[in-house]
């Protein structure tokens, strides 16, 4: 008798409106400057849906469930539809990236093997300085730096500028805009001040890496397998923007750093450092418990230093983007990379601690 086919749920949490949506109506012609890419972007919903396809050509049976913010609903699923697997893409509930790796708990307790880092190491990359310092006890270099857990910096914080000032517990290039590179004091203070008062605390100020962007997607557990690496190239951004990703280079299609900001993968880097960014690497994805797959943010410094900016479990998956275009530098189509991923969950073998609910 033929196998039955394991049955995947593609767990993510989305509510309200898809901002992507919106850009179908958008004429490219009408920005006022050549948009280097497409300005229609997948919706989110697209790109589930391209998992979804993904994993139905590799021989599963995917369902789409939103989490939608309801917590009985994500029970049900555990208790009364339980999946062989979880493709885990939930980044927060109720709108707290902190509750991600409560999530992530909660499949731990109801036993349903799930993709991707486990609740710990969800909680600890969140926590940018914390990581650091893990990073940095053990050899893994990363840029100096204070944690604020309030607005004040006394003036001789032993820190050289450039400075960059960011969000220690957000992600996806939030509150990474063009003033959060400060280059004196008086930039300093104003933008320390404004990270207080837009963001989530605490708040990092860093040593400004001058240099070259270096992200390294990891793959895998027994042993863990470093992909090719992928560079930021910045020389086309006009000269007013610091060479970084910010969250508009990231996000917005309808502006022109999005257009400007450039990939090359792998990139070309002297055996020596390129095997050093490689060990760096994977140091950070044990150090941080990181487990399937992860991507760690790097630079390289003009005196070629290695420094680990931050370490992403679980990180996008979009076709052709970031981690996904090494896999295919690295011969694995999106599918076959997905296949990968849920194969490693389905060998884990997972017991519920927990008895089901009377019914
Ligand atoms: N110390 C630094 N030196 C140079 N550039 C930096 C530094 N810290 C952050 N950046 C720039 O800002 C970007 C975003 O920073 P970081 O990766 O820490 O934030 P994030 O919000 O977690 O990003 P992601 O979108 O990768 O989740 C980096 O990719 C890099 O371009
Ligand atoms: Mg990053």
């Amino acid at each position: 008798m033929a196998k039955t086919k394991p049955s995947v749920a593609i767990v993510f949490n989305h509510v309200g409106d898809d901002e992507y949506e919106k850009l179908k109506d958008v004429d490219p012609k009408s920005l006022g400057f050549k948009p280097e890419y497409d300005i229609h972007v997948a919706t989110i919903m697209e790109e589930y849906e391209a998992i979804v396809d993904a994993l139905k050509k590799e021989g599963f049976r995917p369902n789409l469930v939103n989490v939608n913010d309801d917590l009985t609903k994500l029970s049900t699923l555990l208790w009364s539809h339980r999946p062989d697997v979880i493709f885990n893409l939930l980044e927060y509930f109720k709108e707290d990236p902190k509750l991600e790796a409560m999530v992530a708990g909660l499949f731990d307790l109801y036993g349903v093997p799930f993709t991707g880092a486990p609740p710990f190491s969800l909680a600890l990359c969140q926590r940018k300085g914390l990581t650091k310092q893990i990073l940095h006890a053990n050899g893994v270099r990363t840029p100096r730096f204070h944690l604020l857990m309030k607005p004040k910096l006394r003036n001789r914080h032993g820190l050289h500028y450039p400075l960059i000032v960011k969000p220690a517990r957000e992600d996806a290039s939030t509150g990474i805009e063009k003033t959060s590179v400060v280059y004196d004091q008086s930039q300093l203070h104003e933008r320390i001040d404004y990270a207080f008062e837009h963001f989530s605390h605490p708040i990092l100020v860093e040593e400004f890496i001058e240099g070259r962007e270096l992200h390294v997607a990891i793959l895998g557990n027994d042993p863990p397998e470093v992909l090719p690496i992928l560079e930021y190239d910045f020389s086309m951004l006009p000269p007013e923007f610091p060479r970084i990703i910010s969250y508009t280079a990231k996000w917005e299609p309808l502006k022109e750093e999005f257009h400007r900001v450039h990939t090359i993968c792998p990139a070309k880097l002297p055996k020596r450092v390129e095997a050093r960014v490689r060990e760096q690497a994977l140091a950070a994805y044990h150090l941080t418990n990181c487990r399937d797959y992860a991507r760690v943010d790097m630079r390289l410094s003009n005196d070629d230093h290695v420094y680990v900016l931050e370490v992403n479990p679980n990180p996008d998956l979009t076709e052709g983007v970031s981690f996904m275009e090494s896999a295919e530098k690295a011969g694995l189509s999106f599918s076959k990379t997905l296949k990968m991923i849920v194969d490693m969950a389905l060998s884990r073998t997972a017991k519920p601690a927990v008895p089901p609910p009377a019914q």
